[in-house]
């Protein structure tokens, strides 16, 4: 049985800050599967399609050249309710709403530049998670540990 993935991505902002070994350190501690990584810079048309849903509002334009800007990290990771919980370690999506602990109450500042994107909803996990791999980047593997995560 495949369990449930989301797509993560360490934005350019986090890459030039450093900040990936760290945020790929919190998935690997709290026991979710890397099965996809690559590092690449995605064209502003590739971000396009990624923010579809926020074409309408003022700051898309912006968000997909901050996006396209560097290269960033992308990943995918998977667990039971990965979806969900990636989002509440990563925070608010306004770092000044997001509490210590998060990854983005504890490294960033302000709401465009806020280090990491992860999937809302299993639905968009799922689109997301196929515009940015190809199925052969994909990884399905045993864990040795799993035993031990999972009961
Ligand atoms: P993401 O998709 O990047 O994981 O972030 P999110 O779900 O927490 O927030 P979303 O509403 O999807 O917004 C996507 C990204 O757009 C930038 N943003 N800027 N200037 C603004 O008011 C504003 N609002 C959102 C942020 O970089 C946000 O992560
Ligand atoms: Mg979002």
């Amino acid at each position: 049985m495949v369990r449930e993935r989301t797509f993560i991505a360490v934005k350019p902002d986090g890459v030039q800050r450093g900040l990936t070994g760290e945020i790929i350190k919190r998935f690997e501690a709290k026991g979710f599967k890397l099965v996809g990584m690559k590092f690449m810079q995605a064209t502003e048309d590739h971000l396009k399609k990624h923010y579809a849903d926020l074409a309408d509002k003022p700051f898309y334009a912006g968000l997909c050249k901050y996006m396209s800007s560097g290269p960033l990290v992308a990943m995918c990771w998977e667990g039971t309710g990965v979806v969900k919980t990636a989002r509440t370690m990563m925070g608010e999506t306004r770092p000044a709403d997001s509490k210590p602990g998060t990854i983005r109450g504890d490294f960033c500042i302000e709401v465009g530049r806020n280090i990491i994107h992860g999937s809302d909803s299993v639905e968009s996990a799922n689109k997301e998670v196929a515009l940015w791999f190809k199925p052969e980047e994909l990884f399905s593997w045993t864990q040795s540990n799993e035993t031990w995560i999972y009961e």
